[in-house]
This record gives C-alpha cells, sequence and structure tokens, in this order.
C-alpha cells in the first residue's frame, strides 16, 4: 500500500472511533424515546466515508505544529456536517439518490421526513461540538465563525442553490467554477483553516492554505463528476448517473472527459503551488494526486 493509503487508512480509522464514541455518548445521555433520531443519525455517521474534511484538519495542524487533539474535535464537527449534507443532497427534492456510502440513503431506510429531521440534528450536533473543542475560548470563536460562513447561505449551502438553480441550464464555465467552489470548496477551506486556527499562522500561511483549500475543493468535485459518468457504484458506494439524469452542469458535460482531466491537472498544479513553501507540507501535496488519481 501507498503511504498516503496508509496514513488516511490510519486517520480516517481515529476518526471512525471518534464518531463511534461520540454517538455512544449521546446516547447514553438520552431515554430511548429519542432512538429514531439518534438511529438515524448514526446509520449515516458510521457508515463510513472517506474522512478527508477531518484529516485535512489534523493534517494542516500537525503541519503548523498546532493542538492536535483540536483539530481532532473540529474536524469531526465538520464531518458531521459533511454527513448531513450528503443526506439532505440525496433527499428526493435535491439529487433523489438511493445508495450513499455503500448502503441505502437514509430517507430510503428513515423515510424523508426523518432523513430530513437527521440531517437538522447532525448539524446543530456539529456546533454543540464545536463548543465543546478544549482550545482557548478566542481561537474557538474563530472556529465556529468560520464553519457557519463556510457552511452556510454564502458557503455550502448557497453551492446547492446554485446547483438546484442552474440544473437544465447550459451554463458557462464560470459559473461552474462559482458552483463547485461553493458546494464543496467552502467546506474544504473550512477544514483546512479551522486546522491553521488550532495552530499559530501568519497571514501569508493564512492566504496560502486558503488558496489550497480553493483549488483542492475544485478537484475534488472535478474528480466527482468525472466518477459520475466513468465510476462504479462498487468502488463509490453511491449511486452514478445522477448528473445526467438531473441535467446538470459539470466538468465533463462542458469540457468532455478529456477536457475535465486536463482541467483537474491544472487545478492540481495551482493546489501543489499554493502549498510549496511550507517545510512540512508533503502530505497536503501527496493529498493532491490522491485526490487526483481516486476511484472511490
Ligand atoms: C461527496 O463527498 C460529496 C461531494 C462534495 C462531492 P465525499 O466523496 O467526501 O463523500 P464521503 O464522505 O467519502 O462519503
Ligand atoms: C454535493 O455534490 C455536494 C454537497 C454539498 C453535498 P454532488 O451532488 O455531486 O455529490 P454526490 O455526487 O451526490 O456525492
Ligand atoms: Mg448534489
Ligand atoms: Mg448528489
Ligand atoms: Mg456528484
Amino acid at each position: 500500500m501507498l503511504k498516503i493509503d496508509k496514513v488516511i487508512k490510519f486517520e480516517k480509522n481515529k476518526i471512525d472511533n471518534l464518531i463511534v464514541e461520540i454517538v455512544n455518548k449521546f446516547r447514553k445521555k438520552t431515554d430511548s424515546s429519542y432512538n429514531t433520531i439518534i438511529d438515524a443519525m448514526e446509520y449515516s455517521l458510521k457508515a463510513g466515508g472517506k474522512r478527508i474534511r477531518p484529516i485535512l484538519t489534523v493534517k494542516v495542524a500537525e503541519m503548523l505544529k498546532g493542538d492536535i487533539k483540536a483539530a481532532y474535535q473540529a474536524g469531526t464537527a465538520i464531518e458531521f456536517i459533511h454527513t448531513y449534507s450528503l443526506i439532505h443532497d440525496d433527499l428526493p427534492t435535491i439529487d433523489d439518490d438511493d445508495y450513499r456510502r455503500g448502503q441505502l440513503s437514509n430517507h430510503k431506510v428513515f423515510g424523508e421526513g426523518i432523513a430530513l429531521l437527521a440531517g437538522d440534528a447532525l448539524l446543530t450536533m456539529a456546533f454543540e461540538l464545536l463548543t465543546k473543542i478544549n482550545i482557548e475560548a478566542e481561537k474557538k470563536l474563530k472556529i465556529i465563525e468560520l464553519i457557519s460562513d463556510k457552511a452556510g447561505y454564502r458557503g455550502m449551502i448557497g453551492g446547492q442553490v446554485l446547483d438546484i438553480k442552474f440544473e437544465n441550464d447550459s451554463i458557462n464555465l464560470n459559473k461552474l467554477t462559482k458552483v463547485h467552489s461553493l458546494k464543496t470548496g467552502a467546506l474544504f477551506k473550512a477544514s483546512i483553516l479551522s486546522g491553521a486556527y488550532c495552530s499559530d499562522f501568519t497571514e501569508q500561511e493564512y492566504k496560502s492554505l486558503n488558496k489550497y483549500g480553493e483549488n483542492l475543493g475544485l478537484l475534488f468535485q472535478i474528480t466527482d463528476d468525472i466518477l459520475d459518468q466513468t465510476g462504479t457504484i462498487e468502488k463509490l458506494g453511491k449511486s452514478t448517473g445522477s448528473d445526467q439524469r438531473l441535467n446538470k452542469s459539470t466538468y465533463p458535460n462542458l469540457l468532455g472527459l478529456d477536457g475535465a482531466k486536463k482541467k483537474a491537472e491544472k487545478t492540481l498544479n495551482k493546489a501543489k503551488k499554493s502549498v510549496q513553501d511550507f517545510s512540512n507540507s508533503s502530505f497536503l501535496l501527496n493529498l493532491v494526486d490522491y485526490i487526483y488519481n481516486r476511484d472511490h
């Protein structure tokens, strides 16, 4: 196994365990009347997922010699937000997808109402978790401010809104880049910059990480669009072909598969360039290739 695969596997395992711990804790705190909502939240949280966002938070904090324990806490909260976004994204009223993370989508098991509420509960729980990060209050507030901004209407939600708005529209590349940078890039930025807030950094370092987040998020969504056309449900663990079914503008639609690959390559180089001046950036550099080459 390649070194980056091993590191990702190791960190994913740690995040998985932290999530199990959190779910067990809130189950213990409540009586059985809350079982339905906890079951629905647990179903999507524990299904796995690559855990790329929390891993980024941890690795950025590690690179900047910051507080790693706080980074695990912040990253885990972001994973709760990401998980909620997937449950809502799969709902019949949005992408109407039946499979996610190697199993039936949340609404296919619990029904649309509970799936909607499980997403809401994961989102609010994320902020409860953020209040509990062991770090000075000022940094904690910065992290909360950052994540609310990036997950909200100017960030991920804003991108999802444009994604719906532009269905059936032939939009240009600039508009598509905006959709991708918001719907996916924003949460990547939140993950990366939260890692910075768990550490000390210079203004220049912050700018570089922000740029890295922008390009990594874009690269991630370009590969997601490519895999929606070329990937398999077995490898991806989620339904494929939804973009075409919903007449979405995507990079492969606008540029062709080869053009999309070329755009991904350009974005890969930009991402790498933005972190080349950090002395310990090998994980961030390798992650770019990992995402470019992914088949899951
Ligand atoms: C899927 O994200 C949604 C997108 C932003 C493309 P991931 O591919 O990170 O999903 P999981 O967490 O591994 O399931
Ligand atoms: C969704 O993008 C991004 C989110 C904010 C959830 P997609 O709709 O392309 O994600 P998948 O392909 O369903 O995972
Ligand atoms: Mg979608
Ligand atoms: Mg979708
Ligand atoms: Mg997709």
